[in-house]
């Protein structure tokens, strides 16, 4: 056995200023304690603030007969731990995104780890968006297709792959996050569509950021721009806006049979806990009443925008995350101190995450957050920083 090079790698680690270790926290709402300090969460992914409502909790207990469902299925969905609000829950998402087919698994890295490895082959190619999630990542390697990448946003960089590659495979998947999770920037969907239907290729699109918060009923950016019907795979999870756990796809029906009889990552895992899948259930059928927490955030970064750039700070993007571009890790971090020594809890996004002196915070709004706040948050960054 050799200890030596775990240790080795581990002070490689260290001396690049990349040491992660994990923090103990308490939440109280928006608010977050942690290192003996309270502060404002400004790091979560709960964007439209339903983590933390306590009446929205109470209407779910009130009308589901809790006691009746567990805290653990004991299964894989495959074998008896399909419990009925699966059904429901799926039913409900075919009905609100009008397709055919939608299928439930226990996460977003889940859903991407096994999606693309089921669907494509050795005669496929998967073109995937420079900047898309780890987990999409890992899931083109697992898969036995060839891969490319295409310059993030560039879809001349697309078509070119396109128009050069298309002919040599069988079917080829086109794969993007709608919202980045790092830039806070959004794809055009419509374009990447035309893209597809030219190209006679697969659309795949992680909604992870955008469902909940984008689309006049909260089904993301997809709904925003008008082509529910014309992306092949759709993406969500339920672990940001949907202050819950698990992640879905919407698809036709055929592939939606095809992912239950061959997804590793769908099979060979023990379901979601029954409790958690009707309260997705209950906040799904929720989701078109939040429509002003949607517009809300997206006020507020709007207005988060104009005071970093007001400040001569570099920012980017089009949405709920805001990222203030620091430059190296190490000014990333000492901002970062900044913000939670006067009470806002903000982590510094550090290379190899990111590019090379892009170190960045990023700001994840969140809709229960009061106006004042924002605005003790904005003063902050115009007068103090
Ligand atoms: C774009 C994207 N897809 C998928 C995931 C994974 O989702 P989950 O946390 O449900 O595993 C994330 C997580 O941050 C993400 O940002």
């Amino acid at each position: 056995m050799n200890k030596e090079r775990y240790l080795h790698k581990l002070e490689v680690i260290r001396e690049a200023g990349n040491y992660r270790e994990l923090r103990n926290v308490q939440h109280n709402g928006f608010l977050i304690h942690c290192d003996g300090r309270e502060m404002l969460n400004l790091s979560s992914n709960d964007y439209l603030g339903l983590a933390s409502n306590p009446s929205l909790n109470e209407e779910f207990r009130e009308e589901t007969d809790v006691k009746l469902l567990s805290y653990s299925a004991s299964s894989s969905r495959l074998l008896s731990g399909n419990h009925e609000y699966y059904g429901l829950l799926e039913q409900d998402l075919r009905d609100m995104y009008g397709r055919e087919g939608a299928l439930v698994f226990t996460s977003g890295y889940h859903a991407n780890i096994g999606i693309l490895p089921a669907l494509a082959g050795k005669r496929d190619l998967i073109i995937a968006d420079k900047l898309v999630h780890a987990s999409i990542i890992d899931g083109m390697r697992l898969a036995d297709a060839e891969m490319m990448r295409y310059r993030h946003l560039d879809y001349e960089h697309l078509r070119e792959l396109l128009f050069n590659h298309r002919e040599k495979y069988e079917n080829v998947f086109i794969v993007t996050e709608s919202i980045f999770s790092m830039d806070g920037d959004v794809a055009d969907l419509q374009e990447l569509c035309d893209l597809k239907k030219e190209y006679d290729a697969f659309l795949y699109v992680d909604e992870a950021h955008a469902v909940g918060v984008r689309g006049t009923n909260g089904l993301g950016c997809c709904e925003e721009m008008g082509c529910i019907e014309d992306i092949d795979f759709i993406v969500g999870t339920f672990g940001k806006a949907f202050a819950s756990c698990g992640a879905f796809v919407v698809c036709d029906g055929l592939f939606r049979d095809f992912l239950v009889n061959t997804q590793r990552s769908l099979i060979f895992t023990t379901a979601l806990p029954p409790i958690n899948v009707a309260w997705t259930r209950f906040i799904l059928g929720k989701m078109p009443e939040f429509f002003g927490f949607r517009m809300k955030l997206a006020k507020t970064a709007a207005r988060l925008r104009e005071v970093l750039t007001r400040r001569g700070f570099e920012t980017r993007g089009d949405s709920h995350i805001v990222p203030f571009l620091c430059g190296s890790n190490e000014n990333s971090v000492y901002m970062s101190e900044q913000f939670r020594d006067n009470g806002f809890f903000v982590l510094p996004v550090r290379y190899p995450t990111v590019p090379k002196n892009e170190a960045r915070i990023r700001f994840s709004l969140n809709a229960a957050i009061p106006d004042e706040d924002y605005d003790c948050l904005m003063e902050f960054i115009d007068v103090s920083l």
